[in-house]
């Protein structure tokens, strides 16, 4: 199925979920090693791959929110309480919204310490902002909040989807899976 349904979601949906998932489980460690090894060439290295997948990141994360708007989510199980609803949606907006900001605030640090970089060694970033070591420190302590907080919400999210299956026992998690569907 290609478009989400209301028991189901399409392949676009649950390949984008996955994709992302895998960027997002990579570029942690690539940022934090990034940022704390000593300089050496395979810093500089790890940094080029963590701005890159960053940048990936984006742009998938723009695509997705475009498709997500012309396929709403499928609807959660008739028992789902009012707050689970709320708890599901506030959730799942901040986390397109950290896909969104944790790669926007990496540019600008990039940007502010004026660093010359290219995505994958070929297409160069433009700067966003104007050189400036002040600015550069404020969006790497944003950056550094934003991935707390995004650290924080991943924990909670797959509390949330493990919970669905053992405890609830419905269907949630295994119709987010690749040939998933209703559970038996
Ligand atoms: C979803 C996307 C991203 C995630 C989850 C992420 C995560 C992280 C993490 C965990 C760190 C290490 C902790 C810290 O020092 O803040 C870090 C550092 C850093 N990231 Fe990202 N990042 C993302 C995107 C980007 C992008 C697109 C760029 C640049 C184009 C970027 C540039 C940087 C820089 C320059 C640092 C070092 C900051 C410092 O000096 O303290 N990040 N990032
Ligand atoms: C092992 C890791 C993960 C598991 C088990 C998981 C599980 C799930 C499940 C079951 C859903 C469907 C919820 C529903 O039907 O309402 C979902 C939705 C979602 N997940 Fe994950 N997820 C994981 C990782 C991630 C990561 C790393 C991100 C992003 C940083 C993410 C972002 C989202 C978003 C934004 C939605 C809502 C999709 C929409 O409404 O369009 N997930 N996840």
């Amino acid at each position: 199925m290609f478009r989400n349904t209301r028991d189901a979601w399409g392949a676009p949906a649950k390949l984008f979920h996955w994709l992302m998932a895998a960027l997002v489980f990579a570029q942690i460690p690539l940022g934090w090693t990034a940022a704390t090894w000593p300089l050496s060439p395979l810093k500089l290295n790890l940094f080029v791959w963590h701005k890159s997948v960053g940048m990936l990141i984006l742009a998938l994360a723009l695509l997705r929110l475009a498709w997500r708007l012309g396929n709403p989510a499928p609807a959660l199980p008739a028992d789902t309480l009012a707050w689970e609803r709320l708890a599901a949606r506030a959730s799942h907006a901040l986390l397109y919204l950290l896909m969104v900001a944790l790669p926007v605030t990496g540019w600008v640090i990039n940007s502010a310490a004026n660093i010359p970089f290219r995505i994958f060694w070929l297409v160069p970033l433009p700067a966003i902002v104007e050189p400036s070591k002040h600015a550069a420190e404020l969006a790497a302590a944003v950056h550094f909040g934003l991935f707390v907080f995004l650290a924080t919400l991943l924990l909670v999210h797959i509390g949330a989807a493990l919970r669905h299956h053992y405890i609830k026992r419905n269907d949630v998690l295994t119709r987010m899976l690749p040939g998933g569907g209703a559970r038996t």
